[in-house]
């Protein structure tokens, strides 16, 4: 029997923080399947990164607020490595600012579809594939879906944003007890990485200093809280926050409108 894969899928790997976890997964070993939905050519400069540490990558795109595109990526995994990947991470969203009094029936449809079903719908395609054809050890497989530190640490600001992470984190235990024992669900919440939205510099380089440290998270850490739960068996269920500690700092509205220099949403 040959070796199970050691494949990741990472949805919107080909920038920021998708791009920094499949960099990070490659330097610890794993090929990665890098999923892209516009962002071509960055996929492919990403994919020369891989090769240069000299692991495989496979470029794969999709629409994930298609209603099929759960089905048609694991699809595209199969046919691009003959097994369903070791582990996938839901990384890709959408992020479009509105509040809780102007979110509208389009918006909160579009946030739900790409950050909270096709994830969820991808989770449990991976659950049916690997029962179905793989005879690998109980927690080899797992899902990491990316959250936010907003979900622990709530304001109404991206309000539809905001509701498609917050159903995701409700489902990481329910999907951990309906996926085991062969597939492990764990939760991973960054705080303010990178420049969003109608953010400034000036804002940004404020806004990314309020956290318990006082200074801007490193996203290549939070790349790495993500393959530490893809290697770790024992974790299966659970959140971890890599955020500096910035849930554990209130805010009344998202930090970037918190502070001076506020854009307008
Ligand atoms: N940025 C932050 O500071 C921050 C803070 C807390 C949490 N997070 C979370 O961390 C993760 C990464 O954040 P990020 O800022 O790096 O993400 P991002 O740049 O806003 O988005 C990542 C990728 O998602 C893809 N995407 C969006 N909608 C899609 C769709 N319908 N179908 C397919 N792909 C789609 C895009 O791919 P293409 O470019 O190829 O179209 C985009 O490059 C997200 O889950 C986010 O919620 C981010």
């Amino acid at each position: 029997m040959p070796p199970p894969s050691s494949w990741v899928l990472i949805t919107g790997a080909a920038t920021r923080l998708g791009r920094e976890m499949a960099l990070a997964f490659a330097r610890a070993g794993w090929d990665v399947l890098c999923h892209y939905r516009h962002s071509r050519t960055a996929a492919e400069a990403t994919a020369g990164e891989i090769a240069a540490l000299g692991r495989q990558c496979r470029l794969m795109t999709a629409d994930l607020a298609e209603p099929d595109a759960a089905t048609h990526l694991l699809a595209q995994c199969t046919a691009l490595i003959g097994a369903a990947p070791r582990c996938i991470v839901n990384n890709a969203s959408l992020f479009d600012a509105d509040d809780a009094t102007n979110a509208n029936a389009q918006s909160l449809q579009r946030h739900l579809a790409s950050n909270t079903i096709t994830p969820l719908l991808l989770a449990n395609a991976l659950a049916a594939q690997v029962r179905a054809e793989s005879h690998a050890a109980h927690g080899w497989h797992s899902v990491v879906h990316v959250l936010d530190q907003k979900v622990h640490n709530l304001n109404p600001d991206y309000f539809s944003y905001t509701v498609s992470k917050l159903a995701l984190e409700r489902s990481v235990a329910l999907q951990a007890q309906a996926l085991a024992p062969q597939v492990r669900v764990c939760g991973l919440s960054p705080g303010l990485m990178y420049l969003s939205g109608p953010q400034t510099q000036a804002n940004f380089d404020r806004a990314s200093r309020i956290n318990l440290l006082r200074q801007p998270i490193d996203p290549a850490d939070v790349a790495r809280a993500a393959v530490f739960i893809a290697g770790n068996t024992a974790l299966s269920g659970c959140t971890l926050q890599a955020d500096n500690g910035q849930h554990l700092v209130p805010l009344a509205r998202d930090v970037m409108f918190a502070i001076g220099e506020n854009p307008q949403p």
